[in-house]
């Protein structure tokens, strides 16, 4: 069911979509299918509910997040459980993002009262002041890969600047996204405060995205979908947040600890099956040290199992057929254009062959210009790419269009400084990478990463706008 000015709703047309797992395949479940109708109601839902939330003061709102924090930490399990099942990641991968979401509403809900405003030295006779005002109803477009973590990061901004909500979560992973906003109800959240509406991305995403009552755009997921949802949304000139992906690059320096960076090198791209948004889907390996960090890399992926998410290994099922048919498609292309595979890891005998699993790949040697080095893959796909010098290092590392997470791997200092401040990223990570936690760090892309910052305190500014007020009493 949807969720909408507080109460359990269908879809007025009475559609609706089925739900499966991605580690075997069968339907479990089945969501609302909303269309233009569904989202006029929750986007009026929210309007009503705005004027009054606004003048919630800061302090209670941030409580209302800090009892949805608790209440998301009590019910941790199953949630970890509803997650794992939707999106098919290893159990241990749900409860990590339960326990990421949860610190995003206690950071949230302890930040809210501490924005403050500006008095600004004016003309004689004059006082000038700023306020930072919520924006009114913000629409929030949540991805399939990371539900819990990324409606937490968008809700907890958002309403803790007091504005009101209506999230659209991907048809592929809604489950835990309505199950948040009935906690959100428990927690004391007035109706109309947190609504959510299901559907498909075409149809839902797109009415909801350009709906003349909604005040602001917040978006994670494909650069394309993104730029059909800025158009939508240009057409009442809304403003937007867009967090696009990214194609990032971790960098090995032959100075580097090896035995630190190998296991992080690994993970950047293995959690989550690959699906996300930061994955170090590049590593660049300064040359004397090129094959001896491939083969080590090589003995790692080897052993590297996928499998149903129950059975907690190194990676789940991918997020539906179309998503692994993709990965299959882009790793085929690159094979056929003679890049060459160091390793595959496997798929564990366990996993019903009715699950849309995909065994790791590690690419050696890649051509900085093959599609697979400048695109996301969004999959269990790792390549490497040898580099010369720290110059060729920064060109490799900025040679994508995108611009999201990058981590330098080196122990010389100066270095450290030097090519964090030249790589072309939202983030920087030196000798350590990982975005998936961190709430308190500023996090969004440049170029087609996207733009706007989510996370920290940067995000209560994008989730906001300035008012200035001049007062005369010359
Ligand atoms: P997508 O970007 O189309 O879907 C993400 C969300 O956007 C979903 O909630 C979907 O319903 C919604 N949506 C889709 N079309 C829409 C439209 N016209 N208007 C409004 N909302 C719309 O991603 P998709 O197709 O599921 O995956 C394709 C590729 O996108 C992946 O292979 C991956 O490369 C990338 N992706 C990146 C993510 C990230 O975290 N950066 C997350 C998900 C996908
Ligand atoms: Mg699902």
């Amino acid at each position: 069911m949807q969720i909408v000015d507080g109460k359990p709703a269908g879809a007025l047309s009475g559609e609706t979509i089925d739900i499966a797992c991605p580690s075997d395949g069968r339907v479990f479940a089945s969501i609302p299918a909303a269309a233009d109708a569904d989202i006029d109601l929750a986007v009026a839902a929210a309007r009503r509910a705005f004027e009054r939330f606004a003048a919630v003061p800061a302090f209670e709102r941030g409580r209302l997040l800090t009892r949805l924090s608790r209440l998301v930490e009590d019910n941790a399990e199953e949630l970890a459980a509803l997650e794992s099942r939707d999106t098919g990641k290893p159990v241990r991968q749900g409860r990590a993002d339960v326990a990421a979401a949860v610190r995003y509403y206690e950071f949230y809900g302890g930040a809210g009262d501490k924005i403050h405003g500006q008095t600004i030295p004016f003309l004689e006779g004059y006082t000038a002041l700023t306020l930072r005002e919520p924006h009114g109803v913000v629409a929030g477009i949540i991805p399939w890969n990371y539900p819990l973590q990324i409606l937490a990061r968008v809700a907890g901004a958002a309403l803790a600047m007091g504005n009101t909500l209506v999230v659209k979560p991907a048809e592929d992973a809604s489950l835990t996204t309505i199950r948040i906003a009935e906690l959100a109800l428990e927690a004391g959240f007035p109706a109309g405060v947190f609504n959510v509406v299901t559907g498909y991305g075409a149809k839902a995403g797109a009415a909801l995205s350009g709906h003349h009552g909604v005040d602001y755009v917040t978006f994670t997921g494909s650069p394309a979908t993104g730029t059909a949802i800025q158009q939508a949304a240009a057409r009442n000139n809304r403003g937007v947040t867009m967090e696009l992906g990214g194609k990032s690059p971790q960098i090995v320096f032959a100075d580097a600890d090896l035995d630190k960076a190998l296991p992080v090198l690994v993970n950047a791209v293995i959690q989550n099956g690959g699906q996300t948004c930061s994955a170090g889907s590049r590593v660049l390996i300064e040359r004397p040290v090129y094959e001896r960090v491939a083969g080590a890399l090589a003995e790692r992926f080897q052993k590297l199992v996928a499998g149903p998410h129950e059975a907690d290994l190194d990676l789940g099922a991918l997020i539906n057929a179309k998503q692994r048919d993709r990965v299959a498609a882009m790793v085929a292309e690159a094979e056929s254009a003679g890049i060459k595979i160091l390793a595959r890891g496997t798929v564990s005998r366990e996993a019903p062959s009715s699950g849309y699993y995909f065994a790791p790949v590690l690419f050696g040697d890649v051509p900085p210009d093959a599609t697979i080095a400048q695109e996301e893959i969004f999959g269990p796909v790792l390549s490497l790419f040898p580099f010369d010098d720290e110059e060729d290092a920064i060109r490799l590392a900025n040679s994508t269009d995108y611009g999201l997470v990058a981590g330098i791997w080196t122990l010389d200092g100066a270095r450290q400084h030097r090519v964090a401040k030249r790589v072309r990223a939202g983030q920087v990570f030196v000798n350590a990478y990982g975005a998936g936690g961190g709430v308190e760090l500023p996090f969004g892309g440049f170029k087609r990463s996207g733009h706007g910052r989510e996370k920290g305190f940067e995000a209560l500014y994008d989730m906001s706008a300035t008012k200035t007020i001049v007062f005369n009493h010359g």
